[in-house]
């Protein structure tokens, strides 16, 4: 990633003979290829640049797309609400741009992937290959996740797509006991949907979060809040697919809501459930 004196970033693949042109001037690729990470190369017109390895986040927001990305906050999110680790065996979809993919990948997931598009599944194919390479551990499949999920005994299933509540019965069936569902969602009447049909299914310590993400501006002793941000995103729910019972313990209903159950204190958030029960 080449960034001028404005901070513009440029995110270009480095071919051997080849040059790269802005407003600013021509940059030749020979002149970059080999320089140490973090070096400055100077272009036609004479304007520095710096030379970095792009980030994962870096190159999900430069990357080619066909559909909207998830943006790297909610990414990093999913990361630690979906407990990806290396070998975890991941069924995402909707698959769009790859940008999900690509962080599963990268935490060490074995992810397979449901996309309805053609040339959304094209597109995150080749941006997986590009920042993984080939060998990744992903394959994608054209078709449609609300008809059902072949794969079995999965450790996550990730979704982002309109209607995730329609994955949810496939999922009980793909998803190994214990297994972890994460859906990101842009409104929370989505999330309301999605959130009652896990509370009717055999899916449990559910938990929706919203992540904000403020940056600062910090010059001498001009410190505080950058005047913009990124407003909203999407929410993200997690739930675990439990081993059903008959009769669940109190203590669960009463923290995480039971399908018919009209107790209230499920509206309350955990620490401020009254333990006395009243
Ligand atoms: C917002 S995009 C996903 C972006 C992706 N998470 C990323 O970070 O790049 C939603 C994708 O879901 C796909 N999709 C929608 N409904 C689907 C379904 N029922 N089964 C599979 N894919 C679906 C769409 O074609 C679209 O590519």
């Amino acid at each position: 990633m080449l960034v001028d004196a404005k901070e513009r970033h440029y995110l270009i693949t480095l071919r051997a003979g080849t040059s790269f042109h802005t407003h600013a001037g021509i940059i030749v690729h020979d002149e970059v290829i080999g320089v140490v990470d973090g070096s400055t190369v100077t272009g036609s017109t004479g304007r520095r640049f710096l030379v970095v390895r792009p980030t994962l986040s870096e190159v999900v927001l430069k990357m080619p797309r066909g559909a909207q990305v998830i943006y790297p906050k909610d990414l990093a999110a999913i990361m630690m609400l979906a407990d990806i680790a290396p070998g975890v065996r991941v069924l995402e979809a909707g698959v769009g741009s790859g940008a999900l993919s690509m962080a599963l990948l990268r935490a060490g997931a074995d992810v397979v992937g449901y996309e309805l598009r053609q040339d959304f599944a094209n597109r995150a194919r080749s941006n997986v290959i590009d920042l993984i390479g080939a060998d990744a551990p992903y394959r994608v499949e054209l078709r449609d996740a609300y008809e059902g999920i072949d794969e079995r005994d999965l450790d996550r299933v990730v979704l982002d797509l309109a209607e995730p509540w329609r994955v949810l019965p496939h999922a009980e069936t793909a998803l190994r006991p214990g297994g972890i569902l994460c859906a990101y969602l842009p409104t929370i009447n989505q999330t309301a949907q999605l959130r009652a049909a896990i509370d009717a299914g055999p899916f449990g310590l559910a938990s929706t979060v919203e992540v904000l993400h403020r940056t600062w501006h910090i010059e001498e002793r001009s410190v505080r809040p950058d005047h913009r941000m990124v407003g909203h995103t999407g929410f993200l729910t997690t739930a675990r697919l439990l081993v059903p019972v008959d009769d669940p313990p109190p203590y669960n209903a009463a923290r995480y809501g039971r399908p018919g159950s009209t107790d209230r204190r499920f509206d309350l958030v955990p620490d401020e459930v009254d333990p006395t029960g009243v």
